[in-house]
């Protein structure tokens, strides 16, 4: 097969994006795939890439990239990605992109109107895993256990706001931008002066927030793979973050945090988790993969279910294939499959279209 392998990205993310393009890459089976390199810069312009997979994980691939337009068409004679540098008819689109624009449905709309087989949840899925407010709200309407939590948007009476935080939240919380990954905008407060700094940060990056009841959490995490008809659950995973939560510099820069695999906790809550894991990425209409993260009070044990990531990290250290790894499928296996789920669900998407 052709297949295009996308990364970058115009999101805080990008460069965990690169990080993650590299490993898929080397571990692509390159006997049965063509891999081509479509590098997005942190403008959202695409660029054609044939050089060195080196050069893409330490970001200097943007200075060695042609002035070729990398286009999207539509058009049902030849829909596709082309540019004058890559005349190729692509059969499937890799898209290794974190955050807003690569992994909130944005890009995967193109991709559906290109006529393109591509890796991952599809528009909604993406969108809606994307977008904690809205994702809480589907998970809440399910009966699946959340932390308390209030949504606040830009154009709301923040004193207000803070006021009502206080009163149903307390301290600490956590604010979060509604839309974002990686704990970038994430910040924790514990007072009044905290909280509106928080807010302020928060607002950097959306206009819409989630405030949650800050809880004594062990992280717990578990991978899902496959479409709707059939979907597979890993083992768990806990994250022991090396600073007071897991934050940006904890997920990427410090080599403290750990992961442990499998999570050591009981049977009923492992299989609580899993449970709780299904029911969440059927809620999303979950397609090809996800990793759903949950906490455990340790102080009451009790199980939240924290957030669904539609590309979670893919770096060979990840806790998604790592956790894949541990439930008997490899790093290789684990893209191969992805791969065919692509194809499968395009084909199953076709078919309906033709009736
Ligand atoms: N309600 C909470 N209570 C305790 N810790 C939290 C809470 N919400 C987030 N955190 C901490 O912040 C980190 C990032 O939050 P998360 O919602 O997972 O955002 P992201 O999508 O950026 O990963 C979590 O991994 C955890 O360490
Ligand atoms: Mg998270």
């Amino acid at each position: 097969m052709k297949i295009a392998l996308l990364f970058g990205g115009k999101s805080a993310e990008y460069e965990v994006s690169l990080m993650s393009a590299k490993s898929i890459y080397e571990n692509i089976d390159k006997k049965i795939h063509d891999v081509y390199l479509i590098g997005i810069d942190n403008k959202g312009e695409f660029h054609y890439f044939d050089g060195d997979i080196k050069s893409v994980a330490d970001g200097s691939w943007i200075n060695n990239v042609s002035d070729a337009e990398v286009v999207f068409c539509s058009s049902q004679k030849k829909p596709g990605i082309y540019s004058s540098d890559i005349n190729i008819v692509f059969d499937l689109v890799f898209p290794v992109l974190h955050g807003p624009f690569g992994e909130d449905g944005k890009l995967q709309g193109l991709l559906e109107i290109s006529n393109l087989a591509y890796v991952g949840c599809p528009v909604l899925a993406s969108a809606v895993a994307m977008d904690k407010d809205i994702a809480k709200k589907l998970f809440a309407f399910e009966g699946i256990n959340q932390v308390p939590h209030l949504t606040v948007c830009s154009w709301n009476n923040i004193e207000k706001s803070m006021i009502d935080i206080e009163e149903k939240l307390g301290y600490p919380c956590f604010v979060k931008p509604a839309n974002m990954g990686s704990s970038v905008g994430i910040s924790k407060a514990k007072n009044r002066d905290n909280l509106k700094k928080a807010i302020e940060n928060a607002f950097l990056y959306d206009h819409k927030l989630v405030v949650e009841k800050g809880i004594n959490a062990r992280e717990i995490e578990v991978s899902i793979l496959g479409n709707s008809e059939d979907i597979k659950v890993s083992c768990t995973g806990e994250i022991i973050p090396s600073d007071e939560f897991y934050d940006y510099d904890a997920k990427y820069k410090s080599n403290e945090s750990k992961l442990i695999i499998p999570s050591d906790i009981s049977i009923d809550d492992e299989n609580e988790i899993k449970k709780m894991a299904q029911k969440a990425y059927k809620t999303i209409n979950g397609e090809g993969l996800c990793r759903i993260d949950f906490f455990i009070d340790k102080d009451t044990n009790e199980i939240f279910l924290n957030e669904v990531n539609s590309m979670p990290g893919f770096t060979t250290i990840s806790m998604y294939p790592k956790l894949w790894e541990k439930s008997g499928i490899s790093y290789k296996e684990l893209v191969e499959r992805l791969i065919c789920l692509a194809v499968e669900r395009k084909e199953r998407e076709d078919a309906k279209k033709s009736k």
